[in-house]
């Protein structure tokens, strides 16, 4: 049944034919420095890691993807709604199903560096500082080649991307 009003879609799991529709999405917000840009072979490569919104003619007005960091950390990245589809709860929709996924991976924590800070906040998430992993965790994270990781230890060479975002963590 449809209820008038109400704006229909579904989230699913991403498929490598996404992968174009994915990087239209987010293209503009690359572009304003609100998400970071990555070649297309990364969002292939990752493409496990992603959640999509679909309307049912099969127009992608969202995603979203979850990156495990570490044994109990995740990184929630790339969470992006069409323009003509914000404030509709598909973030939220998209957002809890990434929560869903990190909680059957057995993570309990969760990263996010963001200028949605209101978003964030109203979904659990809150600000943090210095001191988030223990020194020996630090020690190895640092090795990563990812910048996501980079980006949650706060490293220096990354910090052109995070300028005005904030590091925000949620304990599932
Ligand atoms: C962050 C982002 C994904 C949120 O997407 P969204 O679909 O607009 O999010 P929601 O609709 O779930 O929530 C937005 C607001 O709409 C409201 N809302 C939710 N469902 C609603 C509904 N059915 N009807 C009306 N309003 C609704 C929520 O209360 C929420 O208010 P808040 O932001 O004050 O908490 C989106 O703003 C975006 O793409 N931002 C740019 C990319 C970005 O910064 N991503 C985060 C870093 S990875």
């Amino acid at each position: 049944m449809t209820i008038p009003g109400v704006r229909e879609y579904t989230v699913r799991r991403a498929r490598t034919s996404d992968v174009p529709a994915i990087r239209t999405l987010i293209e503009p917000l690359v572009a304003e420095r609100i998400l970071l840009g990555k070649e297309r072979v990364v969002f292939y490569e990752a493409v496990q890691e992603f959640r999509v919104a679909e309307t049912p003619d099969g127009t992608l007005i969202g995603c979203g993807a979850l990156h495990v960091m570490w044994e109990d950390l995740g990184e929630v990245r790339t969470l992006a709604v069409a323009r003509d589809w914000l404030g509709a709860g598909v973030g939220y929709t998209i957002l809890e199903r990434l929560e869903a996924d990190a909680r059957e991976l057995g993570l309990t924590r969760l990263f996010c560096l963001t200028f949605e800070v209101g978003f964030f906040t109203r979904n659990g998430y809150g600000e943090i500082g210095e001191g988030v992993i223990d020194p020996e965790v630090y020690s190895e994270m640092v090795r990563s080649p990812d910048e996501g990781v980079a980006e949650f230890l706060d490293l220096a060479r990354v910090k052109p991307n995070t300028l005005g975002n904030s590091r925000m963590l949620k304990q599932l």
